[in-house]
Parts: structure tokens; sequence; C-alpha cells
């Protein structure tokens, strides 16, 4: 039995992720933000750690109890987008966006390293379009996920035990876009937008490669 770590299981493409990995009979430890979110998750073959990504500085003492363990894998589902011009984006959405899209990321990695190498585990972290390009009134998302790549392309170089995978969807159809159409002030075109469980396909289809091989970066575009 084998199993993986996930953040923002609790809805949209890691919700996805989450059932097709209970389904394929692995083991989930999922952490959430809230003791809300725990309950509605918990259940048979899934454990819940409640940690708030806005706090990272909280995040080494939330998974202490993990220490011992092996993983077969992270993914790092959970995540947030504020629009905005540069003109119109105030420090703390600067802040709280990079915090939860990057520093949160990092952080959860570095507490779970040794079970991650002990596993030879896989670390996929959900990264955007935004994180290869920049639309005004993206910035800081963009800034993020831009970071976000950085980061999975140098934890790939520093650990070798490890396969990273950046995946970089378009629109999909979760409550993250219904907000980010929302900011936009436009509709919420379900039928236009990838569906969570293609991209979770996708992800999935990282984990269960053979050994032999890794993909470090693929897009997931919605043909609408
Ligand atoms: N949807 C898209 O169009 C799209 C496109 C490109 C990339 N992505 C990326 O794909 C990933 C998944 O997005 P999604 O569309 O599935 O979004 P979603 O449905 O909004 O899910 C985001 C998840 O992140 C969790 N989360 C947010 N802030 C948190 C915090 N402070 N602490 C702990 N958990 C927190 C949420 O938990 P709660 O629900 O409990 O708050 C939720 O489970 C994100 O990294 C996103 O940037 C999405």
């Amino acid at each position: 039995m084998t199993t993986y770590v996930i953040t923002g299981a609790g809805s949209g493409i890691g919700a996805e992720i989450a059932r097709r990995l209970r389904e394929s009979g692995h083991d989930l430890v999922a952490i959430v933000r809230s003791e809300r979110r725990a309950a509605e998750l918990a259940g048979p073959g899934v454990r819940t750690v409640v940690a708030d990504l806005e706090r990272p500085e909280t995040i080494a003492d939330a998974l202490a109890p993990l220490a011992e363990e092996t993983f077969a894998g992270l993914v790092h589902s959970a995540g947030i987008a504020e629009l905005g011009t540069v003109a119109e984006t105030a420090a703390d959405v600067w802040s709280r966006t990079l915090t939860v899209n990057v520093v949160a990321v990092a952080e959860v990695t570095r507490v779970l390293l040794p079970a991650l190498r002990r596993g030879r585990a896989d670390v996929v972290l959900l990264n955007s379009g935004a994180g290869l390009r920049t639309n005004a009134g993206w910035t800081a998302y963009a800034a993020s996920k831009h970071a976000l790549k950085a980061l999975a392309d140098g934890l790939r170089e520093e650990e070798p035990a490890l396969r990273v995978t950046s995946v970089y969807p378009g629109r999909t159809a979760t409550a993250m876009q219904r907000g980010v159409r929302e900011q936009e002030g436009g509709v919420f075109e379900r039928e236009r937008y990838s569906d969570p469980a293609t991209v979770a396909g996708v992800v999935v289809s990282t984990l269960t490669l053979p050994v032999d091989s890794r993909i470090d970066d693929v897009t997931v575009r919605s043909r609408g």
C-alpha cells in the first residue's frame, strides 16, 4: 500500500486527484486549511492534517507527526488567485499570494523531504499557464507561479531521488475559475474550460509513470 500526501484535496483539481488515487487503492494524507475540511475528507484510507498555508511558520509543527513515514508522492494543488494590475494590487495581496502559492509549497516539501526521499517519491506542483506567460491584470498570481516553476526546477536539480513535475493547466472548471471569472466580470462557461477530472488524470498519469522515465513539465489546455 502506498501513501500520497496532497494539498488542496477539498475542492477542484485536488479533489479529483484524491478521488482517483483512492479509487486506485492508495492511502492519502490530506493537508487541509480547516477542521471543517478535515471532517469532510477524513475516512477510510484518508488521514488529515490541518495547516493553514497562509501561515507557513506553523507547517513544520503540523507535519511533524509524519516525519518517520515513507511517501510515494506529494501533490501540491492548493493555490489562490487574486487578480489585479500592479497599480491595483496592495502589499497584502502580494504577500498572501506568494505565501500560499510558493512559500508554503517550499515549506511543506522541505519538512517532508526525508519521507519523500525514502519513497523515491513524485512531487507534482500544480502550476498554471500564468507560470510561463504573464498577462496584464495577473501579475501577482503570475509572479507566484513563475516562482513555483523555479522552485520545481531547483528541487529537481537538488534531489535526484525524486521525480519533480510541474503541471501547467489552462482555465479549468473549478471554484477558483468561478472566482477568476467574477473578478474579470465575465461569465463562468464550464463547457469552454478543462474538466478538473481531465487535469487530475494528467497528474495521476505522471504519478504512475514507469520508474525508468520522468515527466518534468506538462501543459494541459482546454480546446474551448
Ligand atoms: N482552475 C483553474 O482554471 C486553474 C488554472 C491553472 C492553474 N490552476 C492551479 O491549480 C491548482 C488547483 O486549483 P483549483 O482550480 O482546483 O482551485 P480550488 O478549487 O479553488 O482549490 C484550491 C484548494 O486550495 C486550498 N487552499 C487555498 N488556500 C489555502 C490555505 N491557506 N491553506 C490550505 N489550503 C488552501 C483550498 O482549500 P479550501 O477549499 O478548504 O479553502 C482548495 O482546496 C491551484 O494551484 C491553481 O493555481 C487552476
